[in-house]
Order: C-alpha cells, then sequence, then structure tokens
C-alpha cells in the first residue's frame, strides 16, 4: 500500500502533467497548466532558444529567456547580412546586443552562421574575380567574427551546404569562388580562431529526407576524414505538421553514428498545412515535439550538445514574419504561446525528459 501510495504522490508531483483528452482523434495530450519550472530544469543537457535583439527591450521577453534557457543562438544578428558592411567594415552593434545579454545572465552563446549560401554580400561580390583577394577576405570575415565571440560553446561554421532534398550542393558564392575549399577553410580559420570552440556544420530536412541525411553524413565523415576541425553536427529539425514521430528516433541515431556532438539547433514545429481545426493539430504537435525530445535525449550523453528552439514564443517565430504569415497566418511553431505560458507542446518535451 505505502509503496502505490508513494508511486501515487510521485505521479502526481513530479511534474503535475495531468492528461487531457482534447481533440477528436481522443489523444490523450499532457496537460501544460501545472507544468512547473523552466524548460531547462527538466534537461540534462543544454536547452537553447534563438532571440531577437529587438525584443530585448521588451519587459516579459528576457525574463522568459532565463526562465526557460540556458543556451542562445542570435536569430540574424551575427549572420554576415548584419554585421559586414558594403566596404568590408564590420558592424557588431547589433551583434553586440546578443553577446552582452549572454554574457550579463550567464548564459551559453551559439554563433550562428558564419559562412551561409544564402548570403551574398557586396563587399564579396566585389572580390569573386580576384581569387586570392577572395580568399583573404573571407578568411579575416571568420577570425574576426568568431574571435570576438571567443568563448562562444560553438558555431555553425557552415550552414546549410544542400539543398532542400540534398540532391545537390548549395555552395553560392563562396563555392563559386573558392571551389569545394570554402568548407575546409572556414572550419581551419574558426578553429585558429577559437581553439575551444565545438565547430558545426548544420542543415536542414536531415530528419524528413533520409537520402539528404546520408549525403550530409558522407560530407561530414569525408571532411573527418580530410582532418577537417569538424567537432559537431547540427540538424536544424524545422518539422512539418505530418512528419512522422516514429522517423525521429531513427534520424538522430543515425545523425549520432559519427560520434559527434549533435546540436538539435532550430527546432519548430509549423501548423502550416494541418487544416482548419487547430485543437487536433496542435495535439498532433505535442506527440511530434515529445518523440523529438525523447530521441534526441536518446544520443549518448557527451553527443547531447544542445536542444534548441528557433524562437521563444509563437509570436516571435520567423515563420510569422509578414512572408510567411502571408502564405499561413497565426502559425504557433513553438513550445511556448503567444503570452509566453507553456503549450501541451511543452508538457509533451518535459514528459519525454522524464
Ligand atoms: C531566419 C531568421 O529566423 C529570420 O529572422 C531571417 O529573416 C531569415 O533567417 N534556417 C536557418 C536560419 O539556418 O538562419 C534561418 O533564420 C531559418 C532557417
Amino acid at each position: 500500500m505505502t509503496q502505490e501510495l508513494g508511486a501515487t504522490r510521485r505521479m502526481v508531483l513530479a511534474g503535475g502533467l495531468a492528461l487531457a483528452a482534447c481533440s477528436r482523434e481522443a489523444e490523450a495530450v499532457p496537460s501544460a497548466a501545472a507544468v512547473q519550472g523552466g524548460l531547462k530544469d527538466h534537461a540534462p543537457f543544454p536547452v537553447g532558444a534563438a532571440i531577437r535583439s529587438d525584443l530585448l527591450a521588451e519587459p516579459a521577453y528576457p525574463a522568459l529567456v532565463r526562465t526557460h534557457f540556458d543556451q542562445i543562438t542570435a536569430d540574424w544578428e551575427m549572420k554576415m547580412e548584419a554585421v559586414l558592411e558594403e566596404d568590408g567594415a564590420f558592424d557588431f552593434s547589433r551583434a553586440d546586443l546578443v553577446a552582452d545579454f549572454a554574457r550579463s545572465h550567464g548564459l551559453r552563446l551559439f554563433g550562428h552562421t558564419l559562412i551561409w549560401n544564402e548570403q551574398r554580400p557586396a563587399f564579396f561580390e566585389a572580390l569573386k574575380d580576384n581569387r586570392s583577394a577572395f580568399a583573404r577576405a573571407y578568411g579575416r570575415y571568420i577570425a574576426e567574427v568568431v574571435s570576438r565571440y571567443r568563448g562562444a560553446r560553438g558555431w555553425d561554421v557552415v550552414n546549410e551546404p544542400f539543398n532542400w532534398n540534398g540532391s545537390e550542393r548549395r555552395g553560392g558564392i563562396w563555392a563559386e569562388t573558392l571551389g569545394e575549399a570554402y568548407i575546409p577553410l572556414a572550419f581551419e580559420r574558426a578553429r585558429a580562431a577559437d581553439p575551444e570552440a565545438v565547430l558545426f556544420l548544420n542543415d536542414y530536412n536531415l530528419e524528413q529526407f533520409p537520402a539528404k541525411r546520408r549525403a550530409f553524413l558522407n560530407l561530414a565523415e569525408g571532411l573527418l576524414k580530410a582532418g577537417v576541425p569538424l567537432g559537431g553536427l547540427g540538424t536544424q529539425t524545422h518539422l512539418n505538421h505530418d512528419t512522422d514521430p516514429g522517423s525521429l528516433g531513427p534520424a538522430m541515431r543515425e545523425l549520432g553514428s559519427l560520434g559527434l556532438p549533435v546540436h538539435l539547433s532550430e527546432l519548430d514545429f509549423t501548423l502550416k498545412g494541418a487544416g482548419r481545426d487547430r485543437m487536433a493539430a496542435l495535439a498532433l504537435q505535442a506527440r511530434l515535439a515529445g518523440a523529438t525530445a525523447e530521441a534526441f535525449a536518446s544520443l549518448p550523453e557527451a553527443q547531447r550538445f544542445a536542444f534548441t528552439t528557433w524562437g521563444v514564443r509563437d509570436k516571435d517565430s520567423w515563420l510569422r514574419q509578414p512572408e510567411q504569415e502571408a502564405e499561413f497566418p497565426n502559425d504557433q511553431p513553438l513550445l511556448l504561446d503567444d503570452a509566453g505560458r507553456p503549450k501541451s507542446a511543452f508538457a509533451a518535451v518535459v514528459e519525454a525528459w522524464g
């Protein structure tokens, strides 16, 4: 009897997760109503979020970040478009806002991202015809940024080296000018600027497209064999409403197969395409969030670099920016709702981490 009572008390106190059927599928999803503490309090590994410097002035936002996360990534402030002026000068004013917030509150800082095919700054376009000058400027950019934020726990050195399904490489102006060497060169310059930071190769759709995951891992293996200081693999994990929760475990295991730290780097769960029944969509989102959390937590401890959501509250998400809002209004892709309250997806993550 005592043992049963103890178990009952543990269950009630553990996180106060009441189960509530809340959708036509009668899928019981954890209720967020009584989840205790911040997300990071439930995780034996760092829990991160992409933050926006423009929101740091809001009264509630900084407190929300500090409650739930112990690592932060700049949503855009550390990208080349925000740092590099047309004449090659550096403007660190926005990036410093994020780095200073991390330092003031004892949060880990994760640098995103040094080299991304999406960025074609005028300064580098102007150097395209002079490979050696381009390569010098390329190395200098990486050295300047990484050394300024020395102490960052890691960097997405190269972001999205493949197209959406992994059928093609995407190197942008970097590959056009430097060829395949753009990747090793970036990692070597970053390593020279900060011997401690974990250096990541980061990409998306690695869960939904096994062929892309294999291509990504083949590239990573080739870099390791060539002695490139690749220290970790970032999987953005922007999941779709119909991503199969059962696919996350195999995906994470395969991503962990090289033995490198894995950063679940940009997690969100769009409801786009999930139909008009938001309650049902949010119930499925909770299941997917729980499966993702469980898959990540199943990695060996040394490989669980961080579990990072791409934004703090639903309304902060990049999926609520005008372009995406026009396609699908009022998306709810994150773990905290517009008011910063834990959602069922939050409770499912906490439950998965037990
Ligand atoms: C997005 C930011 O969230 C937006 O604010 C910005 O306008 C565009 O970039 N994958 C990435 C991130 O690696 O850098 C992107 O971030 C989202 C997709």
